[in-house]
């Protein structure tokens, strides 16, 4: 699914039906250059998954975590191999929801069962690629279509 993002406030409408979608469990990995708003996206999931707000990015500590097994991680600082030794997998149950800033660094331990979020930018806003990974996100990923075509 390609969606386009002329404003800010656009990708904050993304990130709420993409939490919208994903309310009973699921990993979404944001993938994308700096200033691609990645944490804009990430914000407005955290307020979908009922998080009070504002958050910041855990990009010094890594995770945030919040009440109802939800987690905020972002993994700026680190390479795919240091990611590995982590022990992050345990974020990443069914049940558990956890929002992913540069997952491309992530390596393996991420489940390939994943919404996946591609950002790009474009002139003056901003292009999004979703893509599901396995059958729990694609029923989410169907969620969000159906969601965000009313
Ligand atoms: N669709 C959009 N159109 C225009 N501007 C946008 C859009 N989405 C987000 N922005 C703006 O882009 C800027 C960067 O957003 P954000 O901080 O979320 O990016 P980021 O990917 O987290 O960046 P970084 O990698 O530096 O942490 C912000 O000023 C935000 O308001
Ligand atoms: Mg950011």
């Amino acid at each position: 699914m390609t969606i386009e993002l002329p404003t800010e406030e656009e990708t904050r409408r993304l990130g709420q039906a993409l939490g919208e979608a994903t309310l009973t469990g699921g990993v979404i990995g944001l993938i994308g250059e700096v200033a691609s708003g990645k944490t804009t996206l990430a914000q407005a999931v955290l307020a979908a998954w009922r998080v009070a707000g504002p958050v910041a990015s855990p990009t010094y500590t890594l995770i945030h975590t919040y009440p109802g097994r939800i987690y905020h991680v972002d993994l700026y600082r680190l390479h795919a191999v240091e990611v590995a030794g982590l022990g992050l997998e345990e974020l990443f149950e069914p049940s558990a929801r956890a929002v992913v800033e540069w997952a491309d660094r992530a390596g393996d331990i991420l489940p390939a069962d994943r919404l996946q979020v591609h950002l790009s930018h474009r002139q003056a806003g901003r292009h999004a690629a979703v893509r599901a990974g396995g059958q729990l996100s694609g029923e989410a990923l169907g969620r969000l279509r159906a969601a965000w075509q009313r």
